[in-house]
Parts: C-alpha cells; structure tokens; sequence
C-alpha cells in the first residue's frame, strides 16, 4: 500500500491501556477514533490493543507501518502517571518528531480543559509511517486529532518521501 498523492489515507489504531488489553475495561478510544478516521475519509486497516509498555506499543506500530498504515494512531499512555510510557516508546524508534502537533493539541485543548496540559501527546515520523499519540480519553483523542486534522494529509506524503535512517 501507499500513500500517492490525492489517495486513500491507510490507518492504523493502537489502544495504550493495561486494563483494555486484559478485558477489564471496555475499549472506547480505539472505536472512537475508528468513527473519526472514517468520517475524514481514511481506511481503517488495522487496530490493536496493547499494554502500557513500551516494548509492545513499539511492536504495534513497527507491525502497522510493515503493513502499509501511513498514519498511526495511538490512544492512551500520554499522560504523567507512571505506567504512561507511549512517548517514550515512540521516541525511541522516531526518526523525527514533530512538535507543533502536540503543541496546538495541548493549546486547543487546554482552552476547553485544563487537565489537557498533562497530555504529553506528540507526533513524530517512524519508517515511513506518521505516528500521532493521543490522549487516552476517547472525546479527547477525537477532539486532539480534529484540531490537527488539517495537516495529517501532507504529513503522511512527506513521511513516505523521506529517507528511512532506522
Ligand atoms: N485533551 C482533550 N482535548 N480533552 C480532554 O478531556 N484530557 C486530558 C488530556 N488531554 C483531555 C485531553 C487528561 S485528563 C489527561 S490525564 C491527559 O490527556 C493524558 O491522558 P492519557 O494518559 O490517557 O493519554
């Protein structure tokens, strides 16, 4: 799959939660964010649970990008609590970051919430893969992917262009 200019935006939805993974507790970000991506016109291609370690959110999205997702979302683990390891994880296989999208997520959500500034929420590029982690919250994920929605499709083009150093 790829990610050709005018086409098909292929995602990929990992939900961070410890107690999603086991079953103690109902997915509802994952679903969520599926419903958004639809609704800008994406295709939903894979979809994952996992542990808040980072070795699994890790093989997540290494899986996902073998697999064609030129935009991976991650939802959950952003946070400040101690099990909350998703942007380590990224950032320890990302070629690159790219600040501006967690700083207008955590600006525009701010104006709505203050607890929004305890997200660590980022977006960086992995392989070829544009990878965007959200909050754990389902409205808050939903509501962190619209206020950046405007430039994903662009940043999914350039990811695939640029030269994979990992
Ligand atoms: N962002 C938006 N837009 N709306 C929200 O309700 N909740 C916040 C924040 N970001 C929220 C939000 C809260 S309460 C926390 S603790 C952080 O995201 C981190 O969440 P996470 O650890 O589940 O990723």
């Amino acid at each position: 799959m790829s990610e050709k200019s005018g086409s098909i935006i292929t995602v990929g939805i990992i939900t961070v939660s410890d107690r999603a993974s086991v079953g103690a507790y109902e997915d509802l970000g994952g679903p969520a964010l599926r419903v958004a991506a639809e609704g800008y016109g994406w295709v939903v291609a894979a979809e994952a649970i996992v542990p808040d370690e980072q070795e699994a959110i890790q093989e997540a999205i290494l899986s996902f990008h073998s697999q064609g997702c030129g935009l991976i979302l991650t939802t959950g683990g952003t946070g400040i609590a101690v099990r909350d390891v998703t942007p380590e994880a990224i950032r320890a296989i990302m070629r690159t970051e790219v600040p501006g999208f967690g700083e207008i997520m955590r600006q525009r959500s701010f104006e709505i919430t203050p607890n929004a500034i305890l997200s660590r929420g980022l977006a960086a590029v992995v392989r070829t893969s544009f990878v965007i982690a959200l909050p754990g919250k389902p409205k808050g994920a939903v509501e962190c992917l619209s206020f950046v929605r405007g430039a994903v499709d662009h940043a999914v083009k350039l990811a695939q262009r640029l030269p994979t150093s990992c």
